[in-house]
């Protein structure tokens, strides 16, 4: 592999994550205040000036509900910007990698989806992230790696909150902590998708769609309870539901998606519970005593 590789969006968590995951070898990272990837030509230029042999896009609008009312952004960089990086990776002899969602799906399933499965967007930042996706899946090596409710920010990040962050900050201030009873989830933990990444770079898979999960399934309120078993902490977890609590953008209620075709490629996800623990110890929280 000749150039180095390329990280849009490095100050994003998962942007952190992948910067991180490729140390060992030549990065040239961006994050908005270099690069804005909704300025087509900047793209085009920065990407032709680092001649990369991979172009990793992490940046997002990714604020679901304010998409609902800002839908031009949301299409913007989730979309339009998309197509300008892939177009971009494409002229300079790149790999594409780009990151999707599982809000792509409606969660009226009753089993994990897989790649196969029909997309049906319900929402703004979902549509805006599938359109995205095309856009990504349009140039001959264009990878899109379906991720869910990703976690793995340090304590103390200043970027955008994830649900998880805003449970586990919840936790650690003893406030009640209201959860959903009714939506079911496959977290994805950042470091983990960062090494599956480099797999997928590296093993010479065949481009296209992969969901990129952490193994297993569970809904927030079991997420929660063990958050809370490995906070070793008392707590106060309010169950809610999506009836109860309703959200300008909606959510899926079943999101499991199943990680079978990378697992096929060779990279084994870790389970969620796992995971979790890692992120736990890593913040310094209790886990960490565990290990
Ligand atoms: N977080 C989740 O739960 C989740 C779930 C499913 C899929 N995903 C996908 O996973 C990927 C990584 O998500 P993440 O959680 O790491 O995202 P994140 O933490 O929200 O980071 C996104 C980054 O993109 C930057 N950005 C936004 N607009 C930009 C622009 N016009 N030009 C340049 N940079 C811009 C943001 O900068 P500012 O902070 O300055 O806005 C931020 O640093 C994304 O594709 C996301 O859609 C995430």
């Amino acid at each position: 592999m000749s150039g180095p590789i390329l990280v849009i969006g490095a100050a994003g968590r998962l942007g952190a994550a992948i910067v991180e995951a490729f140390a060992d070898r030549p990065v040239v990272a961006h994050t908005r205040s270099s690069l804005d990837i909704t300025d087509s030509g900047a793209v085009l230029r920065t990407v032709a000036a680092a001649a990369p042999a991979v172009v990793i896009n992490c940046a997002a609008f990714n604020y679901v509900d304010a998409a609902e009312t800002n839908p031009g952004e949301a299409l913007g960089v989730n979309a339009l910007a998309v197509r300008s990086m892939a177009r971009a990776a494409e002229s300079s002899g790149a790999t594409f990698m780009h990151y999707g969602t599982d809000f792509v799906f409606d969660g009226d399933a009753a089993q994990p989806y897989v790649e196969d499965d029909s997309p049906a967007p319900r929402s703004v930042y979902a549509a805006s992230k599938l359109l995205g996706e095309w856009f990504a899946l349009d140039v001959p090596r264009g990878y899109v790696l379906r991720v869910e409710s990703l976690f793995g920010a340090s304590r103390g990040w200043t970027g955008r909150s994830g649900t998880l962050d805003g449970i586990i900050g919840s936790l650690e201030r003893g406030d009640p902590t209201r959860v959903f009873t009714d939506r079911v989830v496959s977290p994805s933990y950042a470091p983990d998708v960062a090494l599956a990444t480099r797999h997928l770079i590296d093993s010479g898979a065949a481009p296209g769609v992969y969901h990129c999960v952490n193994s297993g399934q569970a809904t927030w309120y079991a997420v929660a309870e063990e958050c809370v078993r490995l906070l070793g902490i008392p707590a106060r977890l309010e169950p809610i539901t999506l009836e109860s609590a309703p959200l300008p953008a909606t959510r899926p209620r079943f999101c499991a998606l199943s990680n079978a075709k990378l697992a096929a490629s060779g990279f084994s996800m870790p389970t969620w519970q796992e995971a979790l623990q890692r992120w736990v110890a890593a913040r310094g929280g209790r886990a960490g005593t565990l290990q």
